[in-house]
């Protein structure tokens, strides 16, 4: 523990060499020899514990320690009493004046045990305080008055943040999308990380019935364990300490609009629970309430796990599973659709180049040959910082060269993450050569079988392979 400072308080002197010899060594200890005097160093020198005699000419120990307060509001108050004496102090203990009485004769150890276990409860109780502070910091920002703002800006950047592609893949899968924005059906979104998945989920939301409404995305794994009732479900005033407004969560602020949880799969059990049984009942109680609120949400997940087989391996509730599974939906991989690295690269040089306020001319046909054979383990989002980072090293104007790009893209790219294992290698240049000659041949898988020299059932296995491969 840390070495905390301490105001011992007594009109006998005898007992006050007493205090501190006690206390002396684990904690930094301050002295006085009445009420008045002890109010005089609390206004110079704030305190973690006082500990007062109650019994003092002037001014007793419950009035020192109700002044106190006002000097010094966040410390531990102890009080030292005699054993007939506890019941005046009753008034004083349920209004949180005092914290603690010690019947006098004590015992040096006692006390000092006692101390350190109000130090840690008040440790606790300031950190809980905190919690709920940010929480509250978080809901504020997401509160109503402030939403409209919020949203306004959400949809002029996801104007400003079109959805770029050009490959097949793509295509399809907004086709296939465009069968339930309009509807209300949860959808499940998975795919590697940086792949879209949120920008996405977006897409759906503002092609919805409930683009007016909002989009609440939560990322379900940075939720602390003991905030996620009262954050998805939100709280009265006073169900707890720091609870000092009524609060909406994620689920009432998401009314009539869509909630996005994200990072699903990160999810601990008891919030899996939670969310099972508002999907089940369609309504949530706010933490210290008792009325159930019907709320009118539509959902929609992702994940960059493989949540079916987390539910194999019992890491996720299958019951939930099967509720969030309703639509599910995957988002390739940008090594498996080529054609969009070139849009997207060209994309982000003018949005970023405008938002930098650097137009940089375009990129050398080499460099796009070096983006388009890259195997972006990152996906998007990598590309994206890519870009950022060749227009941050250009000039106003320049071409893009290859010198510029980053040693991993420049240098190739044969597995860079793990060097060293050859099968590993091989198997990844024979997938990228299968891949560009099935590109050349239009997907034609019989053309390119002959092309390569092995059969037709063998690249289909091998696109199976793949596909699995990507989750
Ligand atoms: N098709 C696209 N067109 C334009 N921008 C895109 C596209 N796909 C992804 N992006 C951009 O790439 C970045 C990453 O996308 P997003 O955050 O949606 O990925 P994600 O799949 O949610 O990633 P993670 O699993 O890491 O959370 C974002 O800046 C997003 O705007
Ligand atoms: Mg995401």
């Amino acid at each position: 523990m840390k070495k905390y400072d301490v105001l011992v308080v007594d009109d006998e002197p005898a007992n006050l060499q007493k205090l501190k010899r006690t206390l002396h060594g684990e904690f930094t200890v301050y002295e006085a020899g009445g009420g008045e005097e002890a109010l005089q160093i609390l206004r110079r020198q704030p305190v973690a514990v006082i500990i007062t005699d109650q019994r003092m000419p002037g001014m007793s120990g419950v009035e020192l320690l109700r002044k106190a307060i006002e000097v010094c509001p966040d410390s531990v108050r102890i009080i030292l009493t005699g054993y007939t004496e506890v019941e005046d102090l009753m008034d004083a203990i349920n209004q949180g004046h005092v914290h603690r009485y010690i019947t006098k004769p004590w015992e040096p150890f006692a006390l000092k045990e006692a101390v350190k276990r109000e130090l840690e409860s008040w440790e606790l109780r300031r950190e809980n305080e905190r919690l709920a502070g940010e929480l509250q910091t978080a809901n504020a920002m997401l509160s109503r008055e402030n939403f409209s703002l919020k949203q306004e800006v959400e949809v002029l950047r996801d104007q400003e943040k079109s959805f770029v592609f050009k490959s097949r893949a793509m295509a399809d899968l907004l086709k296939l999308l465009d069968r339930v924005v309009k509807t209300d059906s949860t959808v499940l979104i998975q795919g590697e990380t940086g792949t879209g998945k949120e920008l996405l989920a977006r897409y759906i939301h503002n092609r919805s019935l409930r683009r007016e409404g909002a989009f609440i995305p939560v990322n379900c794994g940075a939720v602390p364990a003991d905030l996620i009732e009262s954050a998805f479900f939100g709280h009265r005033k006073g169900s707890f300490t720091g609870a000092s407004d009524d609060r909406k969560g994620y689920f009432e602020l998401a009314d009539g609009g869509t909630l996005f949880l994200d990072e699903i799969g990160e999810a601990q059990p008891d919030l899996q629970v939670k969310l099972l049984r508002v999907l089940q009942e369609g309504e949530i109680f706010r933490v210290g309430g008792q009325k159930a609120r019907k709320v009118n949400v539509r959902i929609i997940t992702s994940t960059n796990r493989n949540l079916g087989q987390m539910v194999e391996q019992s890491r996720f509730r299958q019951d939930l599973f099967f509720r969030l599974n309703v639509f599910a939906i995957h988002v390739p991989p940008l090594r498996t659709r080529p054609e969009d690295v070139l849009v997207l690269a060209e994309y982000f040089l003018r949005r970023i180049g405008e938002r930098l306020n650097k137009p940089v001319q375009g990129f050398e046909p080499d460099v796009l040959a070096r983006l388009q054979a890259y195997s972006w383990p990152g996906n998007v989002r990598e590309l994206e910082n890519e870009v950022e980072r060749l227009i941050i090293l250009s000039d106003a104007d320049q071409t893009i060269t290859v010198e510029m790009l980053s040693d991993r893209l420049r240098l190739g790219d044969w597995k860079p993450d793990r060097p060293g294992d050859l099968k590993e290698q091989l198997a990844e240049m024979e997938r990228q050569l299968i891949l560009k000659a099935l590109k050349e041949h239009r997907n034609n898988k019989t053309q390119t079988a002959e092309a390569l020299g092995i059969t037709r059932q063998t690249i289909i296995a091998k696109l199976k392979q793949y596909q699995e491969r990507q989750f």
